[in-house]
Formats: C-alpha cells, structure tokens, sequence
C-alpha cells in the first residue's frame, strides 16, 4: 500500500523548503506565465513573448558552422572519439591546463588584452550562480552581509544567500543621476549596516549591469576600490556580461583598475572575479562559470568546493579547442558585438517610436531599463506589479518589473532583446506600439499608420487591447465593464 503525508513540512529541511530560492518572486512569475502559454508564430501566435530572459542567442550559426568544423573537439564523433576514455576518466577540480588557459586567454581578449590573467587563479564553478555561492561560503560567515548596489539581478538572493546564510543590504542607487554608485551611497549603506550590528564582508557589484545594460565608468571604479580598501571588506565583481558591451564607452574591468591604475591603492586579495560564458558566448546550458581570484588563500579554499560544481570535463575539452581558435574568437566577439548592436538600434527606435522611454546610457547586456513611470496611476509599487499584470496578461509580455531587482523607485522593467529571432521582435514591438496608441500617451505616431497596424490585427491584439481597455488603470471611469478578474485579484 502506498502511504503519502499530506505535508512534507516535517520531512525536509527548513532551508531547503524556506523562501530562500525566491522563487515566488514576480521574476519568476512572469516566467511561468510565459511557461503556461508561451508565443508560437505559427502554433500560438497569440501567446506571451518571453522578454524576461537575458539569453544571448544571436550568434549560433557562427557556433554551429565552428563544431561542424572542427569535430575533433567534440569527443562523440568519429574525429574525436579517441579521446573518449581520456576524457571520460579525467575528473581533477584544478581542471583541465588547457580549459582554464583558453579560459585566461579570452577573458584577456574580451578586455582588450590591456591586462592578463593568470590560469592558476581560475577556479571552476556551475555557471556565474555556482561562483556567486562559492565565494559567499569563502568570504563571509553566516549573518554576514554584502552591499548590493540596486537596482540588482534578482538571481543573487538566491545565489550569496540561501546556502551560506549571508545578507545582501542594498546600497541605493537612484535615477536621478542615472543609477551611479556613489561614495555617499556605499558609505550610507555601511552605516546603515554598522547601526543594526551587521558585519559587512564585502561589495557585490555588477559591471555591465544587468537590469541597467550600462558599464561603470573609471571615476565610479576608483571610487570603489577605494572605498573597499578603506574598509578593508572584499570586492566580488560580476563580469559576466564584459564581451556584450556594443558601443561606447568601452568596458573598463576591476583587473584594470587594481593592476593598472597608478592613482589607486588597493589591496589586491581583496578582490575576486566572477565570470561565466553563459552570457558572452550564449552557453548558459554548459554552466560554465570560474572564479578569479587574485587572493591564494581564497583559490585553494574555492577550489576544495569547487568539487560541488565542476564543468563536466567533456565540456572543459570543448571550450578549450574553441576558445584557443584565435581567429574563430576575434571574429565571433566582433560579429555578437555588431548584432547586438543592431537589435538594440530596432528595438530602441521601436520603443521611441511608441513613446515610451529607457535608460539612455545603455550600450551592453542583453536588455534595456525601460521607464513606464508615466503609465503608473500612482507612484507605489502596487501600480508598478498593476502595470506588470497588464503587459504580462494583455499585452502578452513578459518584462520584469524593477520591484524585482530592488529598484528603489517604482516604474522601471527590464526588457531583453536577444533571446529571440528578428520576427519574434518585430511582434513585440508592434504589440508595445499598439498598446501605447490604445493608452494614448506619448505616441507620435500618426492615426493612419495606427488604423493600418489595426487592420493587419498582429497576432490579434486589437481584440485583446479592446478587453484590456476595461481593466481598472486603462479604464474609463464611467466604463459599464467589471475589470478583469485578474486584475481585481491584485488590487
Ligand atoms: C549578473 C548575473 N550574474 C550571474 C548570472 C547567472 O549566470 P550563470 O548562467 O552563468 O549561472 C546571471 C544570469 O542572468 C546574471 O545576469
């Protein structure tokens, strides 16, 4: 006879069934709606586009035309199958010499070769996620916090803190001068910490950031070093978006700064590097992530766990041949950096066109920080996850809203842009354009143009939008229509 408990409360562990994974978060949401009812051309052409997912898929073809040249390096094929046994057997946590050399190489590369890096300080780790946890457990004890400047990638609640029972305090960062990490900003977080008894480890940062799609510039980065320095806390930098930087200003690296730099004084095994290809080469499936630490003593300690998260040595094997292929690499950085600069220009013009704002400085990443503070019935986050419910259920997109990555003002959302094909984006552009026209704010557009998108009826939005009119925000004060149940069961 089967037996099954009702509640399995008892039967596990309180972290693993606490809150800890974050996972019902509006971020994750929105990616089961998009789960439930996902967008098809053909097959569900009224579905939801998926825009929540920072994925860069861009460039596989250049990928793919790479692995059927070069079938050596994968060991299931006639070409590579030599090294079958080798490989299977090889299971060393330093990882293979020529993975983590290839590794160093391009990571040098996509810096512009202005500074190098050595093999001996790459740990392996199960993608970015899998770093981001390691160096938590190395650092810091639990109770013990890290300064996160917002807005923030919602991942890393997960990531530095379920496990390891560390904090993340925000250090807030605000629109009015476009989201800059000031010294004021990291020194009132500090504070903040030292008056509730916190004892601060360390500085998270992300550069480029993923929600804003910006780089830091080099007066922020000094400013930072050195304010660590003065603190004597760590500095965990979150590289992994360093090759998806398309226009200027040229991405600047923390390498740069503490080994470059003459006007800085910082103590280097302070500072560690998180990296992954998940991002600027669009593996996020291979989880291959590292961890660069300029610390000895942080290495070794990295590299005994790292046995929890190694990259399969069939994959170490793969990337090591394509990343040594100087000329395949040179030619797939330029040519990701050119397509994710061309996305940006359509989908930006798109977005203006339809009035509707984001941040300016954005020149890398794999998304946009999108203004719809003037769509808000009011300045609260209650309006904000309002507006999210309305793009995510009518508009038929999923966007995230900046609540999730701890915006400290409501109205923001992030939007990606290179997870899908050319057609795909044209859909969500003409959904967002007509949506904004049926909001009657901001748009240029000229009612000719509106009246013929309508006829064409694109994946049947004009019908939708006629049902969207009636939800509470949209709605006409004297509308006779109840607004939509979804919509009244967030209110
Ligand atoms: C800033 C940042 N760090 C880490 C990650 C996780 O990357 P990975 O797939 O390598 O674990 C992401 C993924 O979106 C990210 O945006």
């Amino acid at each position: 006879m089967v037996f099954k408990l009702s509640s399995q409360e008892n039967l596990l562990s309180k972290i693993a069934t606490g809150n800890g994974h974050g996972e019902d978060s509006p971020y994750f949401d929105g990616w089961k709606a998009y789960d439930s009812d996902p967008f098809h051309p053909e097959q569900n052409p009224h579905g939801v586009i998926q825009m929540g997912l920072a994925e860069n898929q861009l460039c596989f073809d250049l990928i793919e035309d790479w692995l059927l040249d070069n079938q050596k390096a994968s060991i299931c094929t006639n070409e590579g199958v030599n090294e079958f046994k080798d490989i299977a057997n090889f299971q060393d946590y330093h990882g293979l010499p020529e993975f983590r050399n290839a590794v160093a190489k391009f990571m040098a590369k996509v810096r512009g070769n202005r500074v190098t890096f050595n093999p001996d300080n790459i740990v392996m780790s199960g993608g970015a996620t899998g770093a981001h946890e390691t160096l938590a457990f190395c650092l810091a004890d639990p109770g013990d916090a890290f300064l996160v400047p917002t807005p923030y990638y919602p991942g890393f609640d997960r990531d530095l803190r379920w496990r390891t029972g560390i904090q993340l305090l925000p250090v807030v960062c605000e629109s009015s001068n476009n989201f800059k990490i000031t010294r004021e900003a990291m020194e009132a977080a500090y504070e903040r910490a030292q008056e509730a008894n916190i004892k601060v480890k360390g500085l998270l940062i992300n550069n480029p950031s993923n929600p804003l799609g910006t780089v830091l510039d080099r007066e922020t980065l000094r400013s930072i070093a050195s304010f660590i320095n003065e603190k004597n806390i760590h500095l965990v930098c979150d590289e992994i978006y360093a090759a998806t930087v398309f226009n200027q200003p040229n991405f600047i690296s923390v390498s740069e700064i503490i080994e470059e730099d003459i006007d800085v004084q910082c103590n280097t095994d302070l500072v560690h590097i998180v990296y992954s290809l998940s991002k600027d080469m669009g593996f996020p499936g291979f989880r291959v992530g590292i961890i660069y630490s300029y610390n000895d003593a942080v290495v070794s300690c990295a590299r005994k766990m790292s046995s929890f998260g190694l990259v399969s040595t069939q994959t170490q094997y793969l990337i090591a041949a394509m990343l040594s292929d100087d000329e395949f690499v040179g030619r797939f950085v330029a040519e990701s950096r050119k397509r994710l600069a061309k996305r940006h220009r359509v989908f930006t013009w798109g977005l203006s066109r339809a009035g509707i704002k984001y941040l300016k400085r954005s020149n890398a990443g794999l998304f946009l920080w999108m203004d719809l503070r003037q769509l808000l019935k009011d300045k609260t986050f209650e309006a904000e996850m309002v507006l999210w419910r309305v793009i995510i259920e009518e508009v038929k997109l999923n966007v995230s809203p900046g609540s999730s990555f701890h915006c400290s003002e409501p109205g923001w959302f992030r939007v990606c842009f290179a997870n899908m094909d050319d057609e795909t984006m044209q859909v969500a552009l003409s959904r967002i354009e007509e949506f904004m026209l049926l909001r009657n704010v901001g748009s240029m557009v000229p009612v000719k143009r509106m009246l013929r998108q309508q006829s064409l009826n694109i994946g049947g939005l004009s019908r939708r939008f006629d049902e969207r009119i009636m939800s509470p925000c949209l709605r006409s004060p004297h509308s006779p229509m109840p607004p939509s149940p979804l919509i009244r069961a967030t209110n």
